[in-house]
């Protein structure tokens, strides 16, 4: 027998398949559930001269203050992102805003207001905060307020536990900068999927939340390989950069469910803060990715801001 189903839509069946990328041409390609950005994926698709008008109208509507104008871009960006998603699209905060916790929830309440202003529904969206103490704490706040939280960078165990007794509404894992972590702390090219610590971990997380009741979502990010995407069918999302879906769309086969609930696990853990912060600071690895994300987010971040400010001041000098 023939088979003609693509691996995408053998994934599909199992897992929620969500875009990560900031590129709304692509987003209405694969007419993803769901859509994840980030600063650095907004900072490419706001130099990309096909989203200039996105750009413009931001500058318009803050009239020059540099940071509305960011809050502004990355709501532009979200609104069009989803004409072409049922679902939820996730904007981030601020990653200097990592250990604010007063500092995170008001930027989140701006994010929805502005949301809001543009005629879409906080249901409609997921505020990404880094998984950090504060920011852990930020969201319980703001789930309380029906505005529903996407952690990211999450590296480690105890970040998981934090975030699933938080009541969070979904997390994002990454399983690619963990991996990366581990290739160049063992000096190798590849690490083989069954030794793959990012996808062990998602293994782990998802196994923990089910065996324990956890209504909090795994929704795997941070792919390097459509294989590390195959291992974790059966999480409930998986956010994908178009590369890759690309990839699964053009490979033809059965995709197998790798995780579904019943798995075996450890048993709860409950951390309060000391304890989560000995527990994240006893992986290395989480800790570096950690540390290294926030200061990546931030550094695109600022890159945007010049870009956002050179054009703002060539619009004013063209007037
Ligand atoms: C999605 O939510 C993440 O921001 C994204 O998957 C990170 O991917 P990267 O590690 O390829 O930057």
């Amino acid at each position: 027998m023939t088979n003609t189903s693509s691996q995408l839509d053998a994934l599909r069946k199992h897992s929620l398949v969500v875009a990560d990328t900031g590129d709304i041409e692509a987003v209405a390609k694969w007419k993803p559930q769901d859509a994840t950005t980030n600063p650095s994926l907004l900072l490419a698709s706001a130099e990309d001269p096909r989203y200039r008008h996105l750009v413009d109208e931001a500058i318009g509507a803050a009239r020059g203050d540099v940071a509305l104008t960011m809050d502004w871009l990355f709501v532009l960006f979200g609104r069009e992102i989803l004409k072409s998603v049922a679902g939820r699209v996730s904007t981030e905060v601020d990653a200097r805003l990592s250990f604010d916790l007063n500092g995170s929830i008001e930027k989140a309440k701006t994010l929805i207001g502005f949301y809001e202003k543009a005629g879409v529904s906080r249901e409609r969206i997921l505020i990404k905060l880094a998984s950090t103490w504060e920011g852990i704490r930020a969201a319980q706040l703001l789930e309380r307020e029906g505005i529903h939280c996407n952690m990211t960078l999450l590296f480690s165990f105890a970040q998981a536990i934090a975030c699933a007794d938080a009541g969070v509404t979904l997390i994002s894992p990454f399983v690619g900068r963990i991996y990366d972590w581990h290739k160049a702390a063992r000096k190798v090219d590849d690490i083989p999927l069954a030794d793959d610590p990012g996808v062990a971990s998602v293994r782990r997380i998802y196994a923990y939340y089910k065996a324990h009741g956890y209504k909090t979502q795994v929704m795997g990010a941070s792919f390097r390989k459509t294989g590390q995407i195959l291992e974790l069918a059966g999480c409930d999302l998986l956010t994908i950069a178009p590369d890759l879906l690309q990839k699964l769309s053009q490979a033809q086969g059965e995709v197998p469910r790798k995780l579904s609930p019943g798995m075996p696990s450890s048993a709860k853990t409950p951390l309060d803060e000391k304890s989560f912060r000995w527990m994240h600071n006893d992986d290395a690895m989480a800790t570096d990715k950690l540390a290294e994300g926030i200061r990546r987010f931030d550094a695109d971040a600022r890159k945007l801001e010049k870009l956002i400010t050179s054009l703002a001041a060539a619009a004013v000098t063209a007037k």
